[in-house]
């Protein structure tokens, strides 16, 4: 009995604790499920997936499992903002960025989540490593969930502009009907175009692939995973 009671008294009730098990996942296959399901955006809904991050106001109100879940082949036809994870963002040791295509997982990469805000984690100086080898130790223009507010070029990291024909870079969510340049036409949006190799390329004559969701996951500090 006294142990039970001490036991409670230690119990360590952070935030994170009492998130859902079913929120976690062994992204990676390191055998744990370590990592958070905080956000999923759907290509080609014509609802703003930068909006839907960012308050939520694009969520329906409730979203089929197969949004909430890494079986990748499920289909999933809205965006998902898990309020609860991103509104309450404490104790982030890391931030997964994926991108899906395919039923897989085409591109990962990963980021520092200490002293950050949920807005502000993708970026240059929290950047840690990922399937792009050459975006290490690079200064691209732009690195940002914001990204371009004004061309409403989102979760953007762009090598360079110089006039649309020569524009390069990583990866982008084209977050509405865009007129502005060929490369980021399309009958619908969110376009979510990625760099398929390990570096980045020319927007029009680069080796691009368009992508089906970006998924963000988040790791917490104090061991807070499931094994198995
Ligand atoms: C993933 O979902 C598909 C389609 O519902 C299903 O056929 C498959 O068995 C699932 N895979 C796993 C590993 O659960
Ligand atoms: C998106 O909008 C375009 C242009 O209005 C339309 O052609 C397309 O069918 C829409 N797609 C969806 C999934 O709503």
């Amino acid at each position: 009995m006294e142990i039970r009671c001490l036991l409670l008294f230690f119990l360590p009730l952070t935030l994170e604790a009492l998130a859902p098990a079913e929120e976690f996942f062994d992204v990676l296959g390191t055998g744990l499920r370590e990592w958070r399901l905080v956000f999923r955006g759907t290509a080609y809904i014509n609802k703003s997936m930068y909006t839907a991050y960012k308050d939520g106001s694009n969520v329906p109100a409730v979203v089929r499992d197969s949004c909430r879940q890494t079986n990748w082949t499920q289909a999933c036809d809205t965006h998902y903002r898990n309020a609860d994870a991103l509104n309450h963002w404490n104790n982030v040791v890391e931030v997964l960025l994926g991108v899906l295509d395919g039923g897989k997982l085409a591109k990962t990469a990963v980021f520092k989540g200490d002293h950050t805000s949920y807005m502000n984690w993708f970026s240059e100086s929290h950047y840690i490593n990922s399937c792009w080898a050459d975006l290490k130790g690079q200064h691209p223009n732009y690195f940002a969930i914001q990204g371009h507010d004004t061309a409403n070029r989102r979760f953007f990291i762009s090598h360079n502009y110089n006039g649309c024909q020569n524009d390069a870079g990583w990866v982008v969510v084209v977050d509405h009907l865009n007129k502005q340049c060929d490369w980021e036409k399309d009958e619908a949006f969110p376009i979510i175009k990625y760099a398929a190799g390990e570096k980045y390329e020319n927007w029009n004559t680069g080796n691009f692939l368009n992508a089906d969701a970006l998924v963000v996951f988040v790791k917490y500090s104090g061991g807070n995973s499931i094994v198995g």
